[in-house]
């Protein structure tokens, strides 16, 4: 029963783009379900960097069918971008399919975006301003429009005549540009020439491809405190992440889900606003966002860096039903006297072992940390536990401790040789 759900454990930019790519070589189909090119992931192929926004991590192997489903939020101008610039890079020969349910992001979401950013002042969520909020909203408020719609151009325009007013109302209560229907339909309609070979009922496809007993990844986008329901709201994307929003993303039964993969990495960070209770602004800060390159793959932002909080990743592991940990960035750490990993928060002066919903609750949290020896060694070349120093090994030992899960992955570089495996992740214990 090979279904594989990789998830963020944190704010994001765990390194899911390494363990994706790394897992994609062995499975048969690569599923996004939900986010859009809000995430960007970089991978390494062929000593080629790509960065990756909405195309899953399958699309380098022709063998692998690689689907966007209902879930995401297609921007189809980004799409387009992105399919030219891997095939401007050979990138020629490649299985996509795109949900015929995949809400479509339009020019006027990104305006509303940076717009009510704009309002927000001092309050603002640090979003990527590419519309992803607008389009989510648009989805649940049901004036959308879908991948599918462009199949069929009657139909099309109706949605669009029906829609745009209402857009237009909003824009106009912003101060923005209206937009008029000809530009959009035009607009839609050099989409739909490019992408409709692509547009299918993509729940159709996976279910037929479980019944084929074939392996299927499923790769999250963002991170579980991201999440619109379990993260630090209203500090947080507008789609979940986690494995359990899978099936309604995607079009399957929650049964099919098998193992979750939580990415972790081996300290934390955030871009954006939002409280973070073991953030650090000291010199340790800056030699772990230099020497790990902690700068926005979208934006370009620098992260803002802190030490590995457990309270969130047992957060994660209760809401999505994690199975095991991929623990990334291990090298980062190295050459720092003293770690620390954050087991508890003080709240109030109580100890607590949850994240606060209410968010001045959780920006009074001080962290509760465990103090441990670093490592001096080098571990970029380390291919088995043993061979990792002592003190990494203590380190990695508490993890496993305090938060019950095995770690199946560690990463110690960013090549996909330099990649422990513990564990068989596509197999049951
Ligand atoms: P939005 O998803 O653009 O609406 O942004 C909402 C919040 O999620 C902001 O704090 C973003 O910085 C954050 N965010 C969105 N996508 C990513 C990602 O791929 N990595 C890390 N943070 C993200």
């Amino acid at each position: 029963m090979p279904r594989l759900v990789i998830e963020g454990t944190q704010w994001g930019d765990e390194g899911k783009g390494k363990i994706t790519d790394f897992l994609a070589q062995t499975a048969d189909v690569v599923v996004r379900f939900q986010g859009g090119n809000n995430a960007g992931h970089t991978i390494n192929f062929n000593h080629e960097k790509y960065a990756l926004k909405l195309v899953p991590s399958g699309i380098f192997n022709p063998r692998i069918k690689n689907v966007i489903a209902n879930g995401v939020v297609v921007n189809p101008k980004a799409l387009i971008e992105e399919l030219e610039g891997l095939e401007s890079r050979g990138i020629t020969e490649y299985q996509l399919f795109i949900s015929n349910r995949a809400q479509i992001l339009m020019p006027y979401h990104i305006d509303l975006d940076a717009a009510n950013e704009a309002v927000l002042g001092k309050s603002n969520i640090g979003t990527t301003k590419k519309g992803i909020g607008p389009c989510y909203m648009d989805k649940a408020s049901r004036n959308g429009l879908r991948m599918g719609d462009l199949l069929n151009l009657d139909y099309l325009k109706e949605r669009l005549e029906t829609v745009l007013p209402i857009k237009n109302l909003e824009l106009k209560s912003y101060g923005l540009k209206e937009y008029s229907f000809d530009e959009l339909f035009e607009l839609l309609i050099s989409w739909k020439n490019k992408l409709e070979k692509h547009i299918i009922d993509t729940s159709i496809l996976i279910n037929e491809e479980i019944e084929k007993d074939k392996k299927i990844l499923f790769e999250g986008a963002q991170g579980v405190m991201l999440c619109v329901e379990h993260g630090t709201y209203p500090y947080v994307t507008s789609s979940s992440p986690l494995a359990c929003s899978v099936p309604l993303n995607t079009g399957i039964a929650p049964k099919y889900i098998d193992n979750v993969l939580g990415i972790t990495k081996a300290y934390t960070t955030r871009v954006g606003e939002g409280p973070f209770a073991t953030e650090i602004n000291d010199d340790i800060a800056s030699y772990i966002r230099e020497k790990g390159h902690e700068y926005g793959t979208v934006t370009k932002r620098p992260r803002r860096i802190g030490w590995l909080d457990l309270v969130v990743l047992n957060h994660a592991k209760r809401t999505s039903g994690i199975t095991s940990i991929s623990l990334m960035l291990l090298d980062v750490l190295g050459g720092l006297n003293k770690i620390k990993i954050c087991t508890k928060y003080q709240l109030n002066g109580k100890e607590i072992d949850y994240i606060p919903s209410n968010l001045l609750d959780y920006q009074n949290c001080i962290p509760v940390y465990e103090e441990f020896d670093g490592w001096k060694e080098d571990i970029t070349s380390c291919k088995t536990f043993d061979e990792l120093p002592i003190n990494c090994q203590k380190y990695l030992n508490r993890i496993m401790e305090v938060t019950r899960l095995p770690i199946s992955i560690i990463s110690v570089g960013p090549d996909r040789e330099q990649t422990i495996v513990m564990k068989d992740v596509w197999k049951n214990d």
